[in-house]
């Protein structure tokens, strides 16, 4: 049995692609057993596509932010996961899955913390004017983007870069760096 994975994902879902193209590899030692969204991200219906059974915990539908994160809790729990992975998840993680799998939730980030953190880190890198940006998958703590540093990527920025074409390369250089972090994590 590999390791079962909850991935947590908001938007369009390139990076839970590469987790499932890694998944189906002969002798990958994990398996995406769920993906959970806080909204309809596009990118479920990749999860859907292979069967993979998919969530929508939406905060709006939740009367304040503490019964969510419980209810998020719950929603990972059901599927009793060795590793959590937040693929592009927007919203920051409640104490009740911070507790429950503390030090076992991976994260991703489109720049090379500490510098950037938050939700435009290739917004701001641009902005900044930095000439080498990248990618950083960390361990999850209670801050934003604040846990421990496991992996790092660089990436040039170009003259003529937007926060598009900068982000689509980060990507390419992010995933590959998830998907190694993750195997390696579930090889031990
Ligand atoms: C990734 O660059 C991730 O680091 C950031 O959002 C992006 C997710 O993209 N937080 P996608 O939804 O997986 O395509």
């Amino acid at each position: 049995m590999t390791t079962p994975l909850v991935v947590l994902i908001s938007g369009t879902g390139s990076t839970l692609q590469a987790l499932l193209a890694a998944a189906r590899e002969p002798r990958a030692p994990f398996h995406v057993a769920a993906v959970i969204a806080d909204r309809d991200a596009a990118g479920l219906e990749f999860a859907r596509a292979e069967g993979i059974p998919t969530e929508v915990v939406r905060l709006r539908d939740h009367p304040d932010r503490e019964t969510w994160d419980r209810a998020l809790a719950a929603a990972v729990a059901a599927h009793d996961p060795e590793l959590v992975v937040l693929a592009g998840f927007m919203k920051l993680l409640g104490a009740p899955v911070l507790e429950t799998y503390g030090g076992r939730i991976l994260n991703t980030h489109p720049a090379l913390l500490p510098s950037f953190p938050g939700a435009h880190g290739v917004r701001d890198a641009l902005a900044h004017g930095v000439k080498i940006t990248g990618a950083t998958v960390i361990d999850v703590d209670a801050g934003v983007d604040t846990g421990r540093i496991l992996a790092q990527a660089a990436v040039a920025v170009a003259e003529d870069d937007t926060e598009e074409t900068l982000h689509a390369r980060i990507k390419q250089a992010e995933q590959p760096l998830l998907v190694e972090v993750v195997r390696r994590r579930c090889l031990g």
